[in-house]
């Protein structure tokens, strides 16, 4: 099962403890460890996780660089452990306008875990879905160059950040806003979509776990056409 989640509410659960956003962020930056850690335990083969949009760059830039100061220090505490744990790692979104620290720790995390074979886990990173296409799109250009092949949604995928990855199947949104905001917008045509208030400091294991349990019982209930008694 691949699980998708927005990790939304971190400034306002910040805020609401009179503290600085960035407090929030470093909370929030717990919670992804409990959770790609019980992710493991519970049967999701693949889990992405929204850590920085194409549009997070608007913000003021304490807190993008304390965004990929909490990334980078994440990559380098954990990779280790997620590799003795089998998780492989990747990441979703363009690396050219990325601080050169932050994509040296991207690719040597991705290195280390590539022979990894259980959880594959995905962190969106100057992600954004519309131009996830546009890079798939340009890159298909530029490889097909001297004929007119067009593009189909087999070749699209294969150009895709995901690749050989399944689509999501539940995409989590915490934080109460019920949209996309950019996510995996190719992907995301047939995912079930869970919209929770909680903000992202204060998701817990069991709020995922009764995430799971709502969509097998969406899936049991419309996922498979009824057998009919002959
Ligand atoms: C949205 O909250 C969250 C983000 C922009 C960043 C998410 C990043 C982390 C959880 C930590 C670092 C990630 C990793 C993978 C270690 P918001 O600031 O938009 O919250 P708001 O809607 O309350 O303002």
């Amino acid at each position: 099962m691949h699980v998708a989640i927005i990790m939304d509410g971190n400034g306002r659960w910040a805020e609401s403890r009179g503290l600085h956003r960035i407090c929030g962020h470093k909370e929030g930056a717990k919670r992804v460890e409990e959770i790609v850690r019980y992710a493991s335990t519970v049967g999701i083969t693949n889990l992405t996780l929204y850590a920085f949009s194409t549009e997070n760059w608007q913000r003021p830039s304490l807190e993008i660089q304390t965004l990929f100061q909490l990334i980078k220090l994440y990559l380098r505490k954990k990779v280790h452990v997620l590799k003795l744990e089998n998780v492989k790692i990747s990441f979703m979104g363009r690396r050219d306008q990325l601080p050169k620290s932050v994509v040296t720790e991207m690719h040597s995390s991705e290195a280390a875990t590539q022979k990894c074979t259980g959880l594959q886990l995905n962190i969106a990173v100057d992600y954004g879905g519309r131009d996830e296409i546009l890079r798939a799109v340009n890159k298909f250009m530029c490889a097909n160059i001297a004929t007119s092949s067009k593009i189909d949604e087999a070749t699209l995928r294969k150009y895709s950040d995901l690749k050989d990855q399944p689509d999501p199947d539940l995409i989590i949104r915490t934080g109460g806003d019920q949209r996309l905001s950019n996510f995996m917008l190719w992907h995301a045509a047939y995912s079930e979509l869970s919209f929770v208030d909680t903000l992202w400091p204060d998701f817990s294991v069991q709020e995922l776990s009764s995430a799971m349990k709502s969509f097998d019982a969406q899936n049991r209930r419309f996922g498979t056409i009824p057998q009919v008694a002959e």
